[in-house]
């Protein structure tokens, strides 16, 4: 339903260029839930393109900046005023971590501590009514819980927090200064923590859009190791529609585990794209996709497997995915496959020196 427009509340939204954060600004401008204020600092990730439908919404506004810039934030508080922050921001590739961490603890941490100061200042200065509705929502990820055995129970929101990469570490410090700020200083936080969202937008260094952009180029599939580490796989659509429940229905200092409830090991995903690929895009002269399949060298501190607990966000908050893997991953494909001009502009000369850098000459 649309909000009353005279009603309608403004979010600031941090990271709404990525691939998460344009989604779930995209969904908020189509349903008309609130007007955004779009705070990103265009890093190699962020891409206006993917904002580029809004371009002439009066209800969005976008601003390059950083979260880190606390006189940028603190104009920005002042002058919106918003009744919800949303911070996607973040570096957000394991494997870029692992080859230049500085900038990971840089926006991560340091970013989110900024944004945090920011934000309690702003809360202290609002009336009673307006400090009772103000939400400051913090999107991190299931890799702060470290790495699961074959056996074990998917993890629940009281997990011990064991992160194995510089990027779960510092999603781990984030989370903690969440936290710390809303049982010190009352700040209304709620802290989301997410399995591997796949879908439209992906900047493409991921495991689902590189695979399915190298297929398409008949160039090597890349499978770290012995491919059979696990995730648990999201479609971004599900999330979005989660963070929502979450923001409007969530209780306040609260952590919920959101995951599409699919675990599947990353072989027998890339041989599912392989074969949506084989039916949607059949290569000629014929091969099967999967033949590009190839094993390289494992990343380092690769964690075995990641699994959800949502029982707490469906009994408390009624989310439950509307996705499978099955029709998500085929939407997902569709859409690459119908977006030729945005996987152009991604494919950059940074997007080939990453790939030069990482996976060697052939990547
Ligand atoms: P992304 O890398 O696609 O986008 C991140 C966005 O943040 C980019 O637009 C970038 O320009 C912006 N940004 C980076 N540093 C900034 C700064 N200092 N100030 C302002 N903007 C800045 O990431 P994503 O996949 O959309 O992830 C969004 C959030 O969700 C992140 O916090 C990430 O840790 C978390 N998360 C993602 C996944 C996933 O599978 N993609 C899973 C779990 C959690
Ligand atoms: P990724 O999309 O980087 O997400 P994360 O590391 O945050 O889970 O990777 C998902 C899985 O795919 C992970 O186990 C690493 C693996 N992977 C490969 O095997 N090859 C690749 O080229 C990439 C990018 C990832």
């Amino acid at each position: 339903m649309q909000a009353n427009k005279e009603e309608l509340p403004t979010w600031l939204v941090t990271g709404g260029a990525g691939f998460i954060g344009s989604n779930f600004v995209l969904a908020q401008r189509a349903a008309g839930a609130a007007r955004i204020i779009n705070l990103d600092k265009l890093t190699y990730a962020g891409n206006l393109l993917n904002l580029e439908s809004l371009r002439n919404d009066p209800d969005h506004v976008f601003v390059h900046g950083d979260i880190g810039d606390p006189a940028l934030v603190a104009d920005l508080l002042k002058r919106h005023r918003p009744q919800a922050v949303v911070n996607f921001a973040a570096e957000s590739h394991v494997d870029r971590s692992i080859h230049g961490p500085q900038v990971f603890i840089q926006t991560n941490v340091v970013g989110a501590f900024h944004l945090l100061e920011e934000c309690q200042r702003y809360w202290e200065s609002l009336n009673p009514e307006a400090r009772e509705k103000f939400r400051f929502l913090h999107i991190s990820t299931d890799e702060v819980y470290g790495s699961l055995g074959p056996n074990d129970p998917p993890f629940s929101e009281s997990a011990p927090y064991a992160p194995n990469s510089p990027y779960a570490a510092s999603k781990a410090a984030s989370d903690h200064l969440v936290r710390a700020y809303h049982h010190t200083y009352g700040l209304p936080t709620l802290i989301t923590n997410c399995s591997n969202n796949y879908g439209p937008l992906q900047f493409p260094e991921k495991l689902i859009p590189l695979m399915i952009l190298n297929a398409l180029q008949g160039k090597p599939l890349p499978l770290y190791g012995d491919g059979k580490h696990i995730r648990d796989w999201l479609y971004v659509t599900d999330h979005c529609e989660a963070l929502t429940m979450v923001l409007n229905r969530g209780r306040v200092g609260q952590t919920y585990n959101i995951g599409g409830g699919f675990e599947l090991s990353n072989l027998d995903m890339v041989s599912a794209i392989c074969a949506v690929l084989d039916k949607l895009r059949p290569p000629s002269p014929p091969f099967v996709h999967a033949s590009l399949i190839t094993f390289v060298k494992d990343r380092p501190g690769h964690d075995r497997r990641y699994g959800l607990d949502t029982a707490k966000i469906a009994g408390e908050i009624g989310w439950r995915p509307r996705e499978t893997v099955k029709s998500g991953l085929e939407a997902t494909v569709r859409w690459y496959l119908d977006h030729p001009e945005w996987v152009e502009s991604v494919q950059t000369g940074a997007y080939q020196r990453w790939l030069q850098l990482h996976y060697g000459p052939a990547g």
